[in-house]
């Protein structure tokens, strides 16, 4: 049996807010050793209770772990939080766990480097709750090596995946998924909008909405297999087909309060490619 006290790392979680506090809850739940360290020092308290070590800095929290978790607001409050450190942190890993974007990851990566750490980004698809269960997904991009090393922990919280070395990949991956979940939900508002505004039971609408939007779900894997095909069937209707819809679309969204969700320019692309002798393709052709 592994005798966790000797082989786990010291771990620092800085940011005891919602995300740092159930990460706080689930390592201690291992037994783990961890030192907490929030701006808000009343905020760490519950953890110290529970049995989490107090750090009076960010620079005593870091010094005393050689695993790190940045679980703060986002990364200005990683900057500031790393301006703090001047130590060589060699043999150490710092995890940024915040949503951020791809720029802000590389910054990320490079001032950790700078301080002789390896950098892990991790991009949180989960809320606090489901921290710690199978419900939890946490991407993760940067050192493979840290990756590795540190594995075991990270299985603590969620079932990770590791989906790049490009220290943005999880950002990335993460910020395109709730795209996902943007256009999905906005897509929904403008619908019941809409249909609202026309005076339409919004209730019944939305039962055949969902069947809409289970549509899409039901198509994803032969979506993606035309992506990486290049070949763009026309399906169920075609660009010149969709055109007439979209463009019926634009008119009955003018003036909404959300707007028309771009679709003026996906009326563009569609014209584009018809004019290319293209109308007789599907709607993925819009994103080849
Ligand atoms: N909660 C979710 O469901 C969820 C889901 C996915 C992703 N995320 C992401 O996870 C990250 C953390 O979210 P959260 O829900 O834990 O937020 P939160 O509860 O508001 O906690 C934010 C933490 O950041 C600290 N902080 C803010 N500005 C700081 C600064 N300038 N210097 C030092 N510390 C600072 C706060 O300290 P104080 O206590 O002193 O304010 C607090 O510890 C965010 O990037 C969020 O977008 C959250």
């Amino acid at each position: 049996m592994v005798d966790v006290e000797k082989s786990a790392p010291r771990i620092a979680v800085i940011g005891t807010g919602a995300i740092g506090g159930a990460v706080v809850h689930r390592l201690l739940g291992d037994g783990r050793h961890v030192t907490v360290w929030n701006r808000t020092e009343g905020r760490a308290r519950d953890l110290v209770v529970a049995g989490a070590l107090p750090a009076q800095s960010v620079r005593e929290a870091v010094s005393s772990s050689t695993l790190v978790f940045l679980t703060l607001k986002d990364y200005a409050a990683v900057e500031q939080c790393l301006g703090q450190l001047d130590m060589d942190l060699s043999g150490q890993t710092i995890v940024g766990m915040y949503t951020g974007s791809a720029s802000e990851a590389r910054q990320a990566a490079q001032r950790v480097a700078g301080l002789g750490a390896q950098y892990i980004d991790a991009g949180i698809q989960a809320s606090p709750e489901v921290i710690g269960t199978d419900a939890a997904t946490i991407l993760y991009s940067g050192s493979p090596e840290a990756f590795e090393q540190h594995r075991a922990t990270l299985e603590l919280l969620s079932k990770p995946r590791f989906v790049g070395e490009a220290p943005e990949a999880a950002a990335v991956w993460d910020l395109a998924l709730f795209g996902v979940w943007y256009d999905a939900q906005l897509g929904l508002l403008r619908a019941l909008e809409t249909a609202h505004a026309a005076g339409i039971n919004v209730l019944e609408f939305s039962r055949t909405a969902s069947t809409q939007l289970g549509h899409v779900v039901a198509a994803v894997p032969a979506t993606v297999s035309e992506m990486q095909q290049g070949i763009y069937p026309a399906g169920p209707a075609d660009l010149t087909e969709h055109l007439t819809v979209v463009r019926h679309l634009i008119e009955l969204r003018a003036g909404r309060r959300l707007s028309d969700g771009g679709l003026p320019e996906v009326a563009a692309k569609i014209e584009a490619l018809i004019a290319d002798g293209r109308g007789g393709e599907g709607l993925t052709a819009t994103a080849g």
